[in-house]
């Protein structure tokens, strides 16, 4: 099954995407994820990408649809795609990424979050350097405070997650991401919207019972 989830920053894209991948047996493709690696293995592409992620802003869509399709084309089974795309003309990308290696989108989900709502996430959120674990101070408060209960060591704030920079992406989300809803509505794609201002176990049992709907055979 190849998955894509929309949604504003902070939506829970992350935090969902760990759930489905474990119950579906599919692998977590994250373009943020991807961007932040190269990042701390300080390769061209992720000094590229840096000035544009602390910005709020988006990388050039020609980076961003190498990457994806690369990390894509090691994939033999499943994945659920996390952040990308991001705008139509990545939509466009991944749709002839797909064709020429003979596969489609089986589903996309979109959660959606109000604008109000995210600024608290975003904030309050904390991170696995390592392992990518993502906690929050309130809402998913690991076993013991700034510790990954996974054994890595520290948590760390993400430097796009202070206030001015949380503003400017989210307006870009409505600028540029939005539309990729729409982009997928107009080809005839079904959207599954979840309501996503709810508690995240809800918002996980929700995704579940219309991703068991398509009828995926869990290998
Ligand atoms: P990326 O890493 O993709 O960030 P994002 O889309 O902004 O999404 P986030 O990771 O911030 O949020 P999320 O929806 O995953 O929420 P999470 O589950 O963590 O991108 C970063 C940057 O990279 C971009 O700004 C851009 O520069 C660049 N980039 C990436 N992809 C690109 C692309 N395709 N094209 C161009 N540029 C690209 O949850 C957030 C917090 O809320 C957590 O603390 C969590 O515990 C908490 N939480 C989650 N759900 C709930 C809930 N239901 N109730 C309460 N708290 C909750």
């Amino acid at each position: 099954m190849k998955l894509i989830l929309l949604g504003p920053p902070g939506a829970g894209k992350g935090t969902q995407c760990k759930r489905i991948i474990d119950k579906y047996n599919m692998k977590h493709l994250s373009s943020g994820d991807i961007l932040r690696a190269e990042r701390t293995a300080g390769t061209e592409l992720g000094s590229k990408a840096q000035s544009y992620m602390d910005s709020g802003a988006l990388v050039p869509d020609d980076i961003i649809i190498n990457m994806m399709a690369g990390a894509m084309k090691k994939e033999s089974g499943g994945y659920v795609l996390d952040g990308f795309p991001r705008t139509v003309a990545q939509g466009e990308g991944l749709d002839k990424a797909l064709a020429d290696a003979g596969e489609k989108v089986d589903g996309i989900v979109n959660l959606i979050v109000d604008d109000k709502v995210i600024s608290a996430r975003l904030t309050g959120r904390r991170s696995c350097p390592k392992c990518g674990a993502v906690y929050h101070v309130e809402n998913l408060k690991p076993e013991t405070e700034g510790v990954c209960d996974n054994g890595c060591g520290q948590l760390a704030q993400r430097e796009d997650d202070k206030p001015e920079v949380v503003d400017n992406r989210l307006k870009t989300y409505h600028e540029q991401t939005a539309a990729v809803v729409g982009y997928y509505e107009s080809k005839g794609n079904m959207i599954i919207n979840i309501k996503a201002d709810a508690a995240i176990d809800d918002i996980t049992a929700s995704i579940f019972a219309e991703l068991d709907k398509l009828d995926y055979q869990v290998s």
